[in-house]
């Protein structure tokens, strides 16, 4: 999701654009903004076990994201009820995967500071239809950008832990955004108004996604647009193509 603006860091957040976190227990330091995190450089030893304990995190959002739309919207159809319920059962394995692998490399639980703005942004829209475009549509093909990148970095296909897990999720991510894609078309089919709920709910996601990563977290651009597996998750050549154009925008010039 790019950025739509970056308040100067340090601002405090607008409530108007964040729902209340998630519950965290005592282990976890819970940060607002991106630069409160642990931002290792690239080449630093711990740059890798410190992005498994935030992914972790990452990965209980997106459950506890889908688990709060199947009880915000129980008249939702159920076959999406469905599909968000095997959502939250993949996500709670995902946690898992980057957990195992994180306590295997050394870390502890809590060590590093969290962010919790997926489920605070995700949340904060009203609507299911917005709700799906913001954490599937978006954080999560975002999600299968990085992935399928980090999958062709020979560091990491030198690291077979890490590779298995990447692929597994990979797999997973692209069934999420999938699921989503098809609803989203079959609803603003029978309901063209719900493009404009969308345009809503990304507005304001957008908002919200600058005022935490700040200028800091958004400088080294985006992941190239993954075009198969984003194919395979029900995009369409032209989305793709746009999605592609955006991400060269925002990546700086080399
Ligand atoms: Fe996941
Ligand atoms: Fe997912």
């Amino acid at each position: 999701m790019a950025p739509a603006e970056a308040p100067a860091s340090g601002a405090p957040l607008d409530p108007a654009l964040f729902a209340e976190g998630p519950a965290r227990d005592s282990r976890f330091q819970v940060k607002d903004r991106w630069v409160e995190c642990a931002n290792f450089p690239v080449d630093h030893p711990l740059r890798l076990v410190e992005f498994l304990h935030r992914q972790m995190n990452e990965e209980v959002n997106s459950l506890e994201s889908s688990a709060k739309s199947v009880a915000d919207f129980p008249s939702a159809d159920w076959s999406l009820r469905m599909w968000l319920a095997r959502q939250c059962a993949d996500e709670a394995r995902h946690a898992n995967m980057f957990r195992r692998l994180f306590e295997r490399r050394g870390g502890r639980v809590g060590e590093y500071p969290v962010l919790n703005f997926q489920y605070r942004i995700i949340t904060r829209s009203d609507t299911l239809i917005g709700r799906l475009a913001i954490q599937n549509r978006s954080f999560e093909a975002g999600g299968i950008d990085a992935i399928a990148f980090s999958l062709a970095d020979p560091a990491c296909r030198s690291d077979a832990e890490l590779t298995a897990l990447y692929e597994a999720q990979l797999a997973d991510e692209i069934i999420h955004v999938r699921f989503a894609n098809d609803w989203i078309i079959s609803e603003t089919k029978r309901d063209p108004r719900s493009v404009l709920a969308i345009g809503r709910a990304l507005t304001t996601a957008s908002r919200a996604f600058a005022h935490v990563m700040g200028t800091e977290g958004t400088e080294g651009g985006t992941y190239p647009v993954a075009t198969a597996a984003r194919l395979e998750s029900g995009f369409s050549r032209d989305e793709i193509k746009l999605a592609s154009d955006l991400a060269v925008a925002g990546r700086p010039a080399s």
